[in-house]
C-alpha cells in the first residue's frame, strides 16, 4: 500500500533512532525502522529529532498581542497587570481580538504548537472575549486544538455578575471551569468559590484549571481546598492547579503534607517559569523570592507537572512569542533541574505532560495516533532545549502546515569553517 506522507529517519524524545513514521488519512499508521512502501510525500529527517506538537497548558489568549492597549504596565506587578486589562476590557472589540488570536494561533503553529489551553475572562456582562475566542477555537481547529477554560479574572464572588457569567460561558461551549480564589475578599471566600467552581465541574462532567495562590503569601491555602474538593467529588485525574507560586514560599513541614494530599487527589499542576519569575517577588528586597512553585518535588511525589506560557505580549508580559522551548528553558533554569532526566522532563512539560493534562485524545507518536509532530534541528530533547531549534517543518493530520529553513551562519574568519550551523555542536551522549 502506499502512504500519504512517510518521515524517514528520524530521533524520537525516547531515544529510539532511525525510526520512519507512515501516516495514513490523518493518522500515524507506523513507526518503525526500515519502511519501505511508498509514500505521496516524503520528508528525510536526516537523523533529526521528530517530536508530537508543543502544547501550552495554560495561556490568556484574549489578552494576547495587546502590549501597550490602553498603556504599559509601569511597576510589572501581577495586580497593576490586572487593573491594565480592567482598563482594556471595556475597549475591547470582537473583530480585534478574533483578530490577535489568529495572528497569534499562526505563530504558534510556525512554532510546532498545535494545542492550547486558553483561560477566557467571563467577567464581562457581554461576553466578547468569551464569543470571540470560541468562534477562533472553530476556525483554527483544522490546525490547531484550542481548548477554552471560563476564567473569572476579577474573582467569582467578587465581580459582580461571574457567577451566573460563568454557568453562561460553560452553557455557550467553554470547556473547562477555571477560577482565581486567592483574589477572592477573603480566604474563606477563596474556599468557597473552589468548592462551587469543583461542584459545577463535577455536575457537568468537565475539567478544572484554576489560577490557585498567585502571590508571594506563603500562609495561601487554596491548593489544599482544591485537593480536598477534587478528592471529595471524585474528580481526580481532572483538575489541575496553575502558578501555584506561594508553595515557592510556603513552611517547608506544611510543604511536605500538601503535597500529599495533592498526589492522593490526583492532581496536576501547570507552572508558567516566564512569568513567574517575572511578577513574583515584587515585594521583595534582597533576597528576591523566584516565585515558581516546587516542579522536581511535585514530580517526584507524581503528579504530572507542565510548564504553560500564561502571556505573550499583554499587560502582564512584554515579551514571548509562542517557543514552548523558551518555556521549557526557563523553567529548567528557574527549577535547577539541570540533571539529564530533569531536563529531559522539561521537555515532557511542553509535551506529553501537558497533553495529559489537556485530556488530548490521539496525542503521541504511535500508532493510531493523530499524524502531528515536528521535525526539529536538533537530535535530543535536551539540545532542542539548549538551542531552542528551529521547526524545520510542522506537520497536522499529516500535512505540512509550517516549514522554517534551517539555521545557518555564515563566517567569514581567518582559517575556520564557513558555514555555522546548530548541527556543528556535538549532541550530548
Ligand atoms: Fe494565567
Amino acid at each position: 500500500m502506499a502512504f500519504d506522507l512517510l518521515l524517514r529517519n528520524a530521533s524520537l524524545p525516547d531515544g529510539r533512532q532511525g525510526i520512519d513514521i507512515a501516516c495514513q488519512g490523518g493518522r500515524i499508521a507506523a513507526v518503525e525502522a526500515g519502511i519501505t512502501a511508498p509514500a505521496g510525500w516524503v520528508i528525510e529527517a536526516g537523523g533529526l529529532l521528530v517530536s508530537p506538537p508543543f502544547v501550552d497548558s495554560h495561556f490568556h489568549m484574549d489578552a494576547t498581542l495587546s502590549l501597550g492597549l490602553p498603556r504599559l504596565n509601569r511597576s510589572g506587578t501581577l495586580l497593576e497587570g490586572i487593573a491594565l486589562w480592567g482598563e482594556l476590557k471595556p475597549l475591547l472589540t470582537r473583530a480585534a481580538v478574533v483578530e490577535r488570536a489568529l495572528r497569534y494561533c499562526d505563530l504558534a503553529v510556525a512554532q510546532g504548537l498545535l494545542a492550547i489551553r486558553s483561560h477566557v475572562d467571563i467577567c464581562d456582562d457581554r461576553l466578547l472575549a468569551v464569543e470571540a475566542l470560541l468562534e477562533v477555537r472553530e476556525r483554527v481547529r483544522p490546525y490547531l486544538d484550542l481548548q477554552l477554560v471560563a476564567f473569572p479574572q476579577d474573582g467569582y464572588l467578587r465581580a459582580p455578575g461571574a457567577v451566573r457569567n460563568l454557568e453562561r460561558a460553560l452553557d455557550a461551549g467553554v470547556d473547562v471551569v477555571g477560577g482565581i480564589p486567592h483574589f477572592e475578599r477573603s480566604m474563606a471566600d477563596g474556599a468557597t468559590s473552589v468548592r462551587m467552581l469543583c461542584e459545577i465541574a463535577a455536575a457537568r462532567g468537565l475539567r478544572v484549571d484554576m489560577h490557585c495562590d498567585e502571590s508571594d503569601d506563603p500562609l495561601s491555602r487554596h491548593v489544599e481546598t482544591l485537593a480536598y474538593e477534587t478528592q471529595r467529588l471524585g474528580l481526580h485525574g481532572r483538575v489541575a492547579g496553575s502558578h501555584l507560586t506561594s508553595m515557592h514560599s510556603m513552611d517547608n513541614y506544611y510543604v511536605s503534607k500538601l503535597i500529599a494530599l495533592m498526589a492522593e487527589a490526583g492532581l496536576a499542576a501547570i507552572a508558567n517559569p516566564l512569568i513567574n519569575i517575572t511578577l513574583q517577588g515584587r515585594h521583595d528586597t534582597y533576597p528576591k523570592r523566584r516565585g515558581m512553585t516546587r516542579v522536581p518535588e511535585l514530580r517526584a511525589a507524581g503528579l504530572t507537572v507542565a510548564f504553560g506560557q500564561d502571556c505573550v505580549m499583554d499587560p502582564w508580559y512584554p515579551l514571548g512569542g509562542a517557543d514552548m522551548l523558551d518555556v521549557a528553558h526557563m523553567g529548567l533554569h528557574v527549577a535547577q533541574m539541570t540533571g539529564l532526566d530533569a531536563m529531559r522532563a522539561c521537555f515532557d512539560a511542553v509535551t506529553t505532560d501537558a497533553a495529559r493534562i489537556l485530556g488530548l485524545e490521539g496525542y503521541g507518536l504511535h500508532p493510531g495516533a493523530h499524524a502531528d509532530f515536528v521535525l526539529l534541528e536538533a537530535r535530543t530533547p535536551v539540545e532542542a532545549i539548549r538551542l531552542r531549534a528551529t521547526r524545520l517543518a510542522v506537520v497536522r493530520r499529516g500535512r505540512v502546515v509550517a516549514e522554517t529553513a534551517p539555521r545557518t551562519t555564515r563566517l567569514t574568519l581567518p582559517g575556520r569553517p564557513e558555514a555555522l550551523s546548530p548541527a556543528a555542536y556535538a549532541p550530548p551522549g
